[in-house]
């Protein structure tokens, strides 16, 4: 049983499934490609949206550290999966990277717990989007009934039109496939970070040095209330709740940390690489260190135009305009968010089908999710349902919480992936490795310690859903992925044929 549990799959298998003429995905990106991807999805929700929220609840002009502490942990994170991805140069990202080294039980764990991660992702910035368009569309006058707007602004049913809709087109374009909507992101991602260095460099000339005062506030205690809010590393050791001070940046860390979600989403896209082996690692380090800058910048101009308690937790980027008296360029903030996170929303719908089409493939989930489109070679049947669901996810589900239950998710994955990097090391290393992660164990080992770090520092509660999510994973996969399994059912023998769908499958 347990041998059965923790049986890999071969690298060279996890490549060859690849080849497979049905089960094929087209090879069209390039290093530049992939980089545009990453800043694509990368640059979001988190410094749109979250900047603002956190420097006022946690950190204050110290949210800058906030967002170097988590780019280093995600820096950790990203020389794992580079080498990873590079070495299993296929599609589905740490499940895939799991599935060769960790073993099955271990690999579904990892594509169940990215399912979450991108479904409830997209869901977080599709509604991050909608607040901003709505915004735009007030501008001009125009409102929508507030049951369409969403929960938020409703009494009783509310729905939020704009977030679906967003992600309801998406769907469709990425039926229609990879390319098209690569090359729609790279012209959105060049708006998105046009905007960006508006904000640095523009928001530069309306710095005041007494906003940076305290550059981190004295810690404060927090009111009594629901314990399950607090960050679980507080609850364990039995300190009192408490924002800023050197924990508040912790914490805004834990948070902030959803603003570098993508650069992992960028390894899923491994087998539409025309050569992975070069491309990948450039691909992921190059987006993580350009965003890592940007944020830092953005954060420092922000927190030094308005004074951290002032700044709105909705739009706080252009509304830090707004207040310094300078309402043309917060219009034009704002249209550029809208714009910029369609990208991250569809890069993360994107990876979130890569993962289910490949568990898919390999028979944890039905095969019948795993045939590619006949015309356009895109795996229109996940693409379709998970669309779908995610439009109604984002329609009627509240954001705040959903991101830090992403963020838990991710942090999980990057535990596993570093932990996966040494086991194959020392199981197959005879593989060829075009990106080698440097000092390894100890490397893999300080970005365990610094994911799971950030991890304690979520509330309590984000644990709890975070354990019912993963526990309903379990069930699947015991109820159905186990004895579904190819691995388990021997079909890796048929190494290199094309293996045609059960009559039984599609219906
Ligand atoms: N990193 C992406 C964002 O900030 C997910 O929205």
């Amino acid at each position: 049983m347990s041998n059965a549990l923790f049986r890999t799959k071969k690298v060279e298998q996890s490549i060859l499934d690849t080849e497979e003429p049905e089960h094929a995905l087209k090879k069209s990106l390039s290093a530049l490609d992939l980089t545009v991807f990453g800043v694509g999805v990368i640059i979001g929700t988190g410094i749109f949206v979250l900047t603002g929220t956190v420097a006022r609840n946690n950190a204050g002009p110290a949210v800058a550290l906030a967002f170097v502490a988590a780019g280093v942990v995600c820096a950790l994170a990203a020389l794992c999966y580079a080498e990873f991805a590079s070495t299993v140069p296929v599609a589905g990202s740490a499940y895939t990277f799991s599935y060769a080294s960790l073993g099955e039980l271990p690999a579904w764990t990892i594509g169940w717990d990215l399912v979450l991660e991108f479904a409830l992702g997209t869901a977080v910035v599709a509604v991050g989007w909608s607040g901003y368009v709505a915004s735009l569309l007030d501008n001009a006058g125009w409102q929508l009934p507030a049951a369409l707007s969403g929960r938020d602004g409703a009494d009783g049913f509310g729905f939020d039109i704009l977030a679906a809709a967003l992600v309801l087109v998406l769907t469709a374009i990425l039926v229609l496939g990879t390319k098209l909507s690569a090359r729609v992101t790279s012209v959105v991602v060049a708006i998105k970070v046009t905007v960006v260095l508006v904000v640095i460099i523009a928001g530069a000339f309306f710095i005041k040095g007494d906003n940076y005062d305290p550059f981190i506030p004295k810690a404060q205690a927090v009111p009594a209330g629901d314990s399950l809010q607090s960050p679980l590393i507080q609850l364990m050791f039995g300190w009192a709740p408490s924002n800023f001070g050197v924990m508040g940046i912790f914490t805004a860390a834990s948070v902030v940390f959803f603003a570098f979600i993508g650069f992992d989403v960028v390894a899923t896209a491994a087998e539409e690489t025309r050569n992975p082996q070069r491309d990948m690692p450039r691909g992921i380090l190059g987006s993580l260190l350009i965003c890592t800058a940007l944020y830092v910048a953005v954060s420092i101009v922000v927190t030094g135009m308005q004074h951290y308690t002032d700044l709105s937790i909705t739009a706080p980027l252009a509304d830090a305009f707004k207040a310094t008296g300078h309402p043309w360029f917060a219009g034009f903030i704002s249209f550029g968010a809208a714009v910029g996170l369609t990208t991250v929303c569809m890069i993360l719908l994107l990876g979130q089908t890569r993962v289910f089409f490949a568990m898919s493939r390999d028979g944890l989930l039905p095969r019948f999710f795993s045939h590619v489109h006949p015309r356009y070679k895109t795996p229109h049947r996940p693409t379709i349902l998970l669309g779908v669901l995610i439009a109604i996810l984002a329609g009627f589900t509240p954001l705040s919480e959903l991101a830090e239950l992403v963020n838990i998710g991710t942090l999980f994955a990057f535990v596993v992936v570093a932990i996966g990097v040494i086991v194959l090391r020392k199981k197959r290393p005879d593989l060829h490795r075009s990106f080698r992660t440097p000092w390894v164990p100890v490397l893999p080992i300080l970005s365990v310690l610094a994911s799971l770090w950030l991890m304690l520092n979520l509330p309590a509660e984000t644990w709890l859903r975070f354990a019912v999510w993963m526990a309903a994973g379990f069930a699947v996969y015991f109820l159905y992925g186990r004895s579904h399994s190819r691995l388990g059912r021997g079909q890796e023998g048929s190494v290199g044929q094309v293996i045609k769908p059960d009559p039984g499958e599609g219906r």
